[in-house]
C-alpha cells in the first residue's frame, strides 16, 4: 500500500533532493507510516529502532505534517541541538508545509542581565576586565540578533563559578514588571516556546513539567501540553522520571550552591569543601541505582552522614544570615537568593532522611 510518506523517503522523492548519500531504507519508511497512523487514530505508538536508521525524520515529517502541536524530548542538550541546528532546518526548507520550531532548555543554561549586573563586583573577581567586556558586547549582540543568549556559546571559555553567578537559576528570576524581564534570555525561550509549532526540550525538563503539572494540579507548567508529545530516547527517560518525582538531590544541585562566589566567601571554607568532596561518593547521589527485577533499587543512605551533611548546609545557610545583615541593599537581595536556595537543599536532605528512617528494616 501506498501511504502519503512514500513520495518523500523514497529514492528521488522530496527527502532525497539535496542529500548527496541518500538511501531509501524501508524500516524508516516503516515508523514514518506507523507514526502517522497513531496520530491519525490518537493512539500510543512504541516502536525501537536500530541506530543510525534515521528515525528522527521518522517521527518529525508525520508530526509536522499533521500541522498539529508537537514536543520532542531527547535525552540530553547535544541531541536538542542536533535536531535544532540540523534536521528541523533541513525539512523546513524542503517540506512544503511551513512550520515554526524551538527549542528550551532550563533557566540556568541561558545569560541573565540581571544576574550580569547583580554579581558584577564578584564578577569582576573571577574575571578580567577584558573578559567581562568581551560577554557583555557578546549579550547585547545576541539580543540585538535574537540570538537564544545560551551561556555554552560565550566566545570565551569561563569557569563553572563565573558561569552561575551571569545566569538564571529557579530560585531568582525577574519580575514581570522590571526591566530586565523582556531582556532576560530564559524568558524570551520560554515565550517561544509558547508559539511555536515543534519544540524540543530534554528528558529533564519534560520530566519536571509532569512533576509540576502533577503538583499543581495542572496550574503551572514550564511549557504548553502539545497535541503530540515525542519521547526520544526514551529508555533514558525514567533515569529522569525518577530524579524529577523524588526528593534526590543531585550533585549539580549542590555544586551550584557551594561554588557560588559568596557561600565561598562568607561559608566555612573546610565545611563546603567537605559537603562537595563527600557528598556524592558517600550518599550515591545522582548515582542510577542498580535495577533488580526491572525496578529500580534504592541505594540505602548513611543516615549518619545525611545528618551530618544536611547540619553543615544548615550552618552554612545561618553564616549567610548573619553576613546579610551587614550587607548594603543590592549585597541583602543577592544573600537572600542564596539562602533560599541552601534552605531548599537543607529541606530536601531531611526528607531523604526522614524516608530513609522510615525505610530502615
Ligand atoms: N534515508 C537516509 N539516508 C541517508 N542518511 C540518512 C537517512 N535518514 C537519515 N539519515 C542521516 O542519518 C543520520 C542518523 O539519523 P538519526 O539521528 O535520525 O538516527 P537515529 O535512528 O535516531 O539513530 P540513533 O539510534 O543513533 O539515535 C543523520 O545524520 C541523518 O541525517
Ligand atoms: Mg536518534
Amino acid at each position: 500500500m501506498q501511504t502519503r510518506f512514500d513520495n518523500i523517503f523514497k529514492q528521488g522523492g522530496l527527502l532525497s533532493k539535496n542529500y548527496p548519500d541518500y538511501e531509501s531504507r524501508p524500516s524508516q519508511l516503516s515508523m514514518a507510516n506507523l507514526i502517522g497512523q497513531a496520530i491519525k487514530e490518537k493512539k500510543y505508538a512504541i516502536i525501537e529502532g536500530a541506530t543510525g536508521v534515521g528515525k528522527s525524520f521518522s517521527y518529525l515529517i508525520p508530526s509536522i505534517l499533521s500541522g498539529k502541536s508537537i514536543v520532542v524530548s531527547t535525552s540530553n542538550k547535544n541531541l536538542q541541538d542536533q535536531l535544532y541546528k540540523k534536521d528541523l532546518p533541513y525539512l523546513h526548507d524542503i517540506l512544503e508545509k511551513d512550520f515554526s520550531y524551538a527549542v528550551l532548555k532550563g533557566r540556568a543554561n541561558y545569560f541573565s542581565f540581571m544576574m550580569f549586573e547583580m554579581n558584577q563586583k564578584l564578577i569582576q573577581k573571577v574575571l578580567s576586565n577584558k573578559e567581562i567586556e568581551i560577554i557583555r558586547n557578546w549579550a547585547k549582540k545576541e539580543l540585538a540578533e535574537k540570538g537564544m543568549g545560551e551561556i555554552n556559546d560565550l566566545p570565551i571559555d569561563i569557569s563553572y563559578e563565573a558561569k552561575i553567578l551571569m545566569t538564571g537559576s529557579s530560585y531568582v528570576k525577574p519580575e514581570k514588571d522590571s526591566p530586565y524581564c523582556s531582556i532576560d534570555f530564559g524568558e524570551k525561550a520560554r515565550e517561544k516556546a509558547k508559539n511555536s509549532q515543534v519544540l524540543l526540550v530534554n528528558h529533564t525538563l519534560l520530566a519536571l513539567n509532569a512533576a509540576i503539572l502533577l503538583k499543581s494540579e495542572g496550574k503551572a507548567k514550564i511549557f504548553p501540553t502539545p497535541d503530540i508529545l515525542i519521547v526520544d530516547e526514551a529508555h533514558a527517560f525514567e533515569h529522569y522520571a525518577q530524579l524529577a518525582f523524588s526528593d534526590k538531590l543531585n550533585k549539580y544541585s549542590l555544586k551550584h550552591f557551594l561554588r557560588h562566589a559568596l557561600v565561598k566567601q562568607l561559608c566555612t571554607r573546610k565545611k563546603t569543601a567537605d559537603i562537595e568532596s563527600n557528598f556524592v561518593q558517600t550518599l550515591h547521589v545522582n548515582y542510577t541505582p542498580p535495577i533488580i527485577n526491572g525496578y529500580y533499587k534504592d541505594t540505602p543512605y548513611d543516615n549518619f552522614k545525611l545528618k551530618k551533611y544536611s547540619d553543615q548546609l544548615e550552618s552554612c545557610v545561618k553564616e549567610l544570615k548573619s553576613a546579610k545583615e551587614k550587607m548594603d541593599e543590592l549585597g541583602q537581595i543577592q544573600i537572600s537568593v542564596l539562602i533560599k536556595e541552601g534552605k531548599n537543599l537543607v529541606e530536601r536532605l531531611k526528607k531523604i532522611s526522614e524516608k530513609n528512617k522510615l525505610g530502615r528494616r
